[in-house]
């Protein structure tokens, strides 16, 4: 949701910003734009579209900049309303990620006053009004102003007369890159790994002067502080697609790897957090696409390995529902920890009284300044705008957190929580050999890019994992497609079924899985194509029109496996109709606005 980049140092800003801005990309791709210090003025270029629309040859060579990749929240998608923004002198330029709340009743007076405004978005207000309050100290001008702005913000800014970077965080992250005679600002940490691994994350209410060799942090009550730099252990590679075509393609092959990496250490003792600590008799779950996905999946996990009753909320809804006496502990996801409606369903959750855990991928990411204990996926960097390796980890930190608790509640053997451990370790190589197989799971997609509507069904803990691969296809091959728990779809669906509409059926040998077969049968008398993902079995081979089967697994852990098919299934068909699979029309991969 808008990507921020910032430079000051010995190199030439604007090649330092436009390759960081490119990795930032999957933050927003509505326009991009970027400003630079020139001689005695500010060089500014913006466009409407993709940061490749920005000509590199053009922008003066000079140290000092700030650039910004967009997701359109208020005014379209246009040149006027790309970032930066510079006031009416042109003497400051900004870039803003996040929204003003009251930035129309700032426009007025601001308009009142003889301001004028170029675009129709909300951040321009910020630096008309840091030039109101300009009298020759822009770090003074800009906390002043700061103080009339409500809403969330990164912002980052320069002045023309100086090579000094200002920026602040509220509710939106940024981190600043440490270097040596140099010094970076970003939304996030690829944009910075081509220069350094050294990071200083600001916290809300954070105000920075960042100028090549130094950098000087106040905080909300205006004292200044030093933050913590961190080492970041991600490399280059990480965030590049290392000869993959898309990244998406990429972060679903490094599944293997993202599993092994999310078990390293923790089968032995799971010691991220003391569950101990707390009373757990319910467990709630809350998060935002695919990761409410992940929640849906825990549901089963924790109820089967650890019996204990959960429920699942999407974050947006559960901020509105009425409090309760009830406190579940609760266990919020988000891959980016900068989810603004899942933050504050922790925030919410915490004021009901109920102990609350995340479980991110991105270090110090906003949300684990919310909530009583953090567990980290060990995924990387994830770019592709469509979640695949996150979901699979966030999953491996469920079944890791039900085999501790079921221990603890001892309603789990130690043989038993033993056994799901051995598959937890066999997964990497079981996920591989789908890999492997991805030339047969690209054939069946054959069918499925003509077609205008797909359903995906599912029963018991593979029901979530429909709802995984609708989601999928729609976001990055546009077709509509709808997960049912499969004995629904006659409940209304199956009016819609014909022989070009095609259910891809998830059929894994648990206790549902006549009830399955009986289910699609009923789809194959409609004359609807079934595709069956699931375990190998005589009568779907019959039955289906086609059929993928996974490796043998216990049936708990079918889920990870089955997933795996999905994501290539929609990895390929979008791949079939030439879609922008990496960065998907209308979506941002963090969404920072409510
Ligand atoms: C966006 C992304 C999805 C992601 C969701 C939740 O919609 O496009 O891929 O699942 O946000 O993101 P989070 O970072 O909170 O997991």
């Amino acid at each position: 949701m808008c990507g921020i980049v910032g430079y000051t140092g010995h190199k030439d800003a604007g090649k330092v910003i436009i390759s960081g801005l490119k990795r930032l990309e999957y933050r927003g791709y509505d326009s991009a734009g970027i400003a630079v210090k020139n001689e005695g003025s500010i060089y500014l270029q913006k466009k409407k579209g993709r940061i490749d629309q920005l000509d590199e040859t053009e922008v003066p060579k000079y140290d000092a900049g700030i650039g910004h990749t967009r997701w359109a929240t208020h005014g379209k998608p246009s040149d006027e309303n790309a970032h930066p923004f510079l006031d009416c002198d042109e003497n400051i330029a900004l870039v803003h990620n996040g929204i003003i709340d009251n930035f129309n009743s700032i426009k007025d007076e601001l308009l009142d006053k003889g301001h004028e405004f170029t675009s129709e978005t909300d951040s321009e207000v910020i630096v008309h009004l840091i030039e109101e309050n300009y009298h020759g100290d822009i770090l003074e001008a800009f906390k002043k102003t700061i103080e009339f702005i409500e809403g969330s913000y990164a912002v980052a800014l320069i002045h023309k007369d100086s090579n000094e970077l200002i920026v602040a965080r509220n509710e939106s992250p940024l981190v600043i890159g440490v270097g040596s005679g140099e010094n970076f600002v970003a939304s996030d940490v690829p944009a910075l790994l081509d220069h350094t691994k050294d990071v200083k994350y600001l916290l809300d209410g954070d105000i920075a002067r960042v100028t090549r060799n130094e950098i000087e942090i106040w905080d909300e009550k205006d004292e200044l502080v030093e933050r913590e730099t961190k080492r970041i252990d991600w490399d280059v590679e990480d965030a590049e697609k290392s000869g993959y075509e898309h990244y998406m393609l990429k972060e679903i092959f490094e599944q293997p790897k993202a599993i092994h990496e999310s078990i390293l250490g923790r089968l032995t003792s799971f010691d991220d957090v003391d569950l101990l600590k707390y009373d757990i008799d319910s467990v709630q779950f809350i998060a935002c696409g695919t990761s409410s996905h992940a929640g849906y999946v825990g549901r089963y996990i924790f109820e089967n390995l650890a019996e204990i009753p959960c429920t699942v909320e999407v974050s947006s809804e559960y901020r509105y529902t009425s409090p309760s006496d009830s406190t579940p502990f609760t266990i919020l996801f988000s891959q980016s920890g900068e989810t603004l409606d899942t933050i504050a369903a922790a925030r919410e959750a915490r004021k009901r009284g109920c102990n609350t855990l995340a479980v991110t991928n991105v270090m110090d990411s906003s949300i684990t300044r919310e909530v009583d204990e953090v567990v980290y996926t060990q995924a990387g960097p994830e770019i592709g705008v469509a979640a695949t390796k996150t979901f699979t980890t966030q999953v491996i930190i469920l079944y890791l957190l039900a085999i501790e608790l079921g221990l603890k509640k001892g309603v789990l053997s130690r043989d038993k929580a033993e056994e799901y451990k051995d598959e937890l370790r066999r997964l990497p190589r079981k996920v591989e050999r789908i890999l492997d197989d991805m030339d047969k799971i690209k054939d069946i997609t054959e069918r499925l890019s003509e077609s205008r509507d797909i359903f995906f069904v599912g029963r018991n803990i593979n029901y979530p994992v429909a709802l995984e691969g609708a989601l999928k296809l729609k976001e990055i091959a546009y077709i509509h497609a709808a997960g049912y728990p499969a004995g629904e779809l006659k409940h209304g669906p199956f009016a819609l079924l014909t022989e070009d509409t095609p259910v891809i059926a998830l059929a894994v040998k648990d206790h549902t899985f006549q009830k399955m077969l009986g289910n699609i049968g009923e789809i194959a008398a409609r004359n609807s194509p079934v595709i069956v993902v699931g375990d190998e079995d005589r009568e779907i081979k019959k039955l289906a029109d086609d059929f993928y089967f996974i490796p043998e697994t216990t049936p708990i852990f079918s889920p990870l496996l089955v997933n795996v098919v999905l994501q290539l299934i929609a990895y390929y068909t979008a791949y079939r109709l030439d879609r922008d699979i990496d960065k998907p029309r209308n979506l941002a991969k963090s969404v920072t606005v409510e």
